[in-house]
């Protein structure tokens, strides 16, 4: 075994957390107990070392500043390779600090220009939602992540919509150890939160839960109405009354609702502030809302105002939990999305973007509703917004053997969601490919429903 070090053995208390651990925890606490008690076990065991990252941001602004490992012309400036560095067409000081390591929880104007981009207009008032500055990730993934490393861990109950998004179960219940629990969404084809209130019923005991919200949903294509959000919050109050109900929104595809009467904006909005043992989380990302698919550029809002001790503790175990993953977050993409997020442009494009995305989802809505089969071999889940549609198979289809025929006779992609849905993604098909798609997809199915037999 390797000698253990005077150091290492002091920074231990009996508990096995280190000295800061334990201020911090005792602080949030007393601040706020049902936050202190929703924490996993690491999540109470983080806490940011005093160690390079933290001393290099104390001595930013000193004269000489012999503390972090960057190489540069010793005046802050990078010493670039020229291929890449003009690869980049960007102003020089946003080149440079695109090529340097980025603060830990992200450049702090990229994370302004996101809380202010991302805060509805009614919550824009002088005093602005009770929200310090979100942090960057790398890509929603990460922001779900660093939630699930937080809040989730060894046997937390983890709630998630069913159909959904597959890296839940990878995040929460494989990396994690948590038990994820499946929601159902619909009930007989209808959206519906009896499953959720079902699930929330069948968790027993008063322990803290975690509830995953993806809304546009992901496979399903649903944002709720009025009256479901309302009744949402109304359930997650109600479950927040009997234990601490930490909610994850995971907004991937916030903004992508085709029909004018659904509100577009996230249920994190509407959960803060309405019960203390409710503890809405927002995920995000400039993945789709600004198309920016590889520049890996997400963020987690926590629902506490900047100068409160909740946000200060859970800043810096969030900032442990990122140092000790990824080190630090993509500066480059930080810098492209800076530039997007600051021009008067970017408004403009993304809107003729989301009409062109509308389109295709009524383009699909109106192929698919007059298909052959549509009722008897399939039916289409509700859909307003998002990317894709979901088809759920009738009688006795195995989805996958549909993915494999069409793929192998048909030359056509389609994502199979076990136990019977087809997901189709209307946003990366073109406008007038979509009709012939369906065909391709009804014309799979039907042999099925005349021979009376999974295929
Ligand atoms: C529901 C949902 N959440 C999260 C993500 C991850 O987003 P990112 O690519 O930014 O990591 C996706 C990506 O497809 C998604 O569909």
């Amino acid at each position: 075994m390797p000698p253990t070090t005077t150091s290492s053995l002091q920074a231990l208390e009996p508990s096995g957390l280190a000295p800061r651990a334990l201020e911090l925890n005792a602080e949030l606490a007393a601040a706020n107990s049902y936050v202190a008690g929703a924490l996993s076990p690491i999540g109470r065991a983080v806490f940011y070392p005093k160690d390079i990252p933290f001393q290099a941001a104390e001595a930013r602004s000193a004269e000489f500043n012999a503390t972090i490992g960057q190489i540069t012309d010793g005046a802050g400036s990078i010493l670039s390779v020229s291929s890449i560095a003009d690869a980049i067409h960007l102003a020089p000081t946003i080149k440079n600090r695109a090529l340097l390591y980025s603060p830990i929880g992200g450049h702090p104007d990229v994370r302004a220009a996101w809380h202010e981009y991302q805060t509805p207009a009614e919550l824009r008032t002088e005093e602005g939602p009770p929200c310090g500055l979100p942090l960057v990730t790398v890509g929603l993934t990460h922001a779900i992540s660093l939630i699930a490393d937080l809040f989730g861990g060894p046997g937390r109950h983890v709630v998630v919509p069913d159909p959904c998004w597959g890296n839940y179960s990878q995040i929460f219940g494989l990396r994690g150890g948590s038990i994820v629990h499946r929601a159902p969404s619909y009930q007989d084809g209808v959206w519906s939160w009896h499953g959720l209130q079902r699930t929330f019923d069948s968790i027993e005991g008063d322990t803290p839960i975690v509830v995953v919200l993806n809304l546009p949903s992901n496979p399903g294509g649903y944002s709720p109405s009025v009256a479901e959000r309302v009744e949402l919050a109304d359930i997650l109050v109600a479950a927040a009354q009997r234990r601490t109900v930490v909610v994850l929104c995971d907004d991937a595809y916030t903004g992508l609702v085709f029909d004018d009467a659904f509100p577009s904006q996230s249920m994190f909005w509407e959960l803060l502030g309405r019960h203390p043992a409710l503890i809405p989380l927002r995920g995000a990302g400039s993945t789709k809302e600004f198309l920016l698919f590889g520049g890996r550029v997400g963020f987690v809002t926590l629902p506490f105002a900047a100068d409160s001790v909740e946000y200060r503790v859970l800043e810096d175990k969030l900032f442990s939990l990122i140092r000790s993953s990824v080190g630090s977050p993509v500066s480059v993409s930080q810098m492209l999305l800076l530039e997007g997020l600051n021009s008067g442009q970017t408004a403009i494009e993304i809107s003729a973007i989301r009409a062109r995305l509308r389109g295709r989802f009524e383009v699909m809505q109106q192929a698919l509703a007059s298909a052959e089969g549509h009722g008897e071999t399939f039916r289409v889940m509700p859909c307003n917004s998002g990317a894709f549609m979901l088809l759920e198979l009738l009688g006795s289809t195995d989805p996958e053997a549909v993915r494999q025929r069409l793929l192998n006779e048909f030359s056509t992609g389609v994502v199979a969601i076990r136990p019977r849905y087809i997901r189709l993604a209307f946003c990366s098909m073109s406008r007038q490919a979509i009709p012939e798609l369906v065909q391709r997809v009804a014309a799979v199915l039907r042999p099925v429903k005349s021979a009376a037999q999974p295929i």
